[in-house]
């Protein structure tokens, strides 16, 4: 076949499921960042500060990272308490943290409906053993931080914002992340922005910010070589996240980009001065990547007939649970083949990882599950041309499964009618 070859590579358009700005032109600023060190750090998180109105920031080489430095923190600070509550359905990397931390995992339940915690399971789920709660903020969708903080108040639980996700989101007038004691985002490929890989925490009480610069001060920086493979790593990404040839990487499965890993063990480090450079112009670049962001989800929740799905959150990935598992392999298979970048999430709710799963035991989180099974997510990234979305509209109004045809009972796939021919 035409562009194909004994690999099976199709030599076509492909779209990542997800991207954030990573333009070419910031490379320099990147080997201004390596030479400059700790001037480019200096200023990164000045700019952060200012940005997110808070007194504390620490960049560090991951989200992760960045919640495992916290939840050191907060060990600290109570050392009495070792239980972290989390969403059971989230990114593998939440539970690798909080394991890493030397702390028990916890996990609440989700309304499939909101994408955020089941709040009649979280009263129960927090005690006195708990050291902290960590909402999800899932594709960019704000949490209720606030009714978490209500529920953890009474325990002198803490709150840290997952905020990997929803950099630049506001809640209620707020950034999200800033409305719990800690927050923390991803910088990883595929977020709001990206340097390739990187974290931020971010406090504004300055008793959490001492405790957690207790830990980030005993961190080492990377070296010279490690900055130069990410450098290379960096500039390789920018060139293979272009649809033109992202075909490559994504035919390549000892690659594994887009699967979800459980990390038992992970670097923990500070940014490097390289990778504050590579953000010189972060905030330029996330307000566009946003605005470009909301706007898409905009189109296909128009488009789709999903009204009322999210508000105009600039979504990281758009999400539809469909009908049945079937129906999202099936939806999955096409996209696949036409290069459309609408893909799965992870694959399983964290209580079945297959490395932690003996932790929970005879436990059952169906709103997880359900999730796990049945999610797609539509990619909203600036890298969409006109187009992959109506492509991407076309293939989920064509498909049976369609959420839009009203198969489906949650309130992101209200039975609608689909929308007509959207004008833009
Ligand atoms: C919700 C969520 N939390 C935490 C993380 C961890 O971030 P990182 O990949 O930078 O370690 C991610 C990253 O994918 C995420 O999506």
């Amino acid at each position: 076949m035409k562009g194909e070859r004994a690999t099976g590579f199709r030599m076509r358009r492909t779209l990542p499921p997800a991207a954030g700005p990573n333009r070419l032109r910031n490379l320099l600023h990147a080997a201004g960042g390596a030479l400059s060190g700790a001037r480019a750090l200096k200023r990164f998180e000045g700019e952060l500060k200012e940005y997110f109105g808070v007194r504390h920031v620490f960049p560090v080489s991951s989200g992760k990272t960045a919640l495992f430095v916290i939840l050191r923190a907060l060990k600290a600070l109570s050392p009495e308490r070792s239980t972290v509550v989390i969403p059971a359905y989230t990114c593998f990397s939440v539970p690798s943290a909080v394991i890493k931390a030397g702390l028990d995992v916890k996990l609440c339940d989700m309304d499939r409906k909101t994408m955020d915690f089941d709040y009649n399971l979280l009263a129960d789920a927090i005690g006195k053993d708990t050291l902290c709660v960590v909402p999800g903020n899932l594709f960019g969708i704000p949490s209720d931080v606030e009714r978490v903080r209500r529920l953890c108040g009474p325990h002198g639980a803490f709150v840290v914002e997952d905020a990997a996700q929803a950099m630049g989101v506001r809640y209620k007038g707020r950034l999200v992340g800033t409305a719990g004691d800690a927050g923390f985002f991803s910088l990883a490929r595929g977020k709001n922005i990206t340097c390739g890989s990187g974290g931020v925490i971010v406090t504004d009480s300055d008793r959490v910010g001492k405790a957690v610069n207790g830990v980030y001060s005993t961190l080492p920086s990377p070296g010279a070589a490690e900055t130069l493979k990410e450098f290379l790593m960096v500039v390789a990404m920018d060139v293979f996240i272009n649809p033109s040839f992202y075909w490559l990487p994504s035919g390549l499965p000892f690659l594994k980009l887009g699967e979800t890993r459980f990390y038992r063990d992970f670097p923990v480090e500070r940014l490097s001065g390289m990778k504050a450079g590579l953000l010189r112009n972060w905030r330029t670049e996330l307000e566009w990547s946003n605005r470009v962001r909301a706007e898409n989800a905009e189109y296909f929740r128009r488009g789709l007939g999903l009204r009322d799905a999210y508000g105009r959150t600039p979504l990281l990935r758009l999400p539809v649970v469909l009908e049945s598992a079937e129906a999202r392999e099936r939806v999955c298979s096409i996209a696949k083949g036409k290069g459309l970048g609408v893909s799965r999430m992870y694959p399983s709710p964290v209580n079945e990882i297959e490395e932690i799963k003996e932790r929970f035991s005879g436990e059952e989180y169906p709103g997880a599950k359900t999730v796990a099974e049945r999610l797609v997510t539509i990619p909203t990234h600036h890298l969409l041309k006109d187009g992959d979305r109506a492509a991407i509209r076309e293939l989920f109004l064509k498909t049976a499964s369609c959420p839009a045809h009203g198969q489906d009972a949650v309130r992101l796939n209200t039975p609608a009618k689909p929308a007509g021919q959207p004008r833009y």
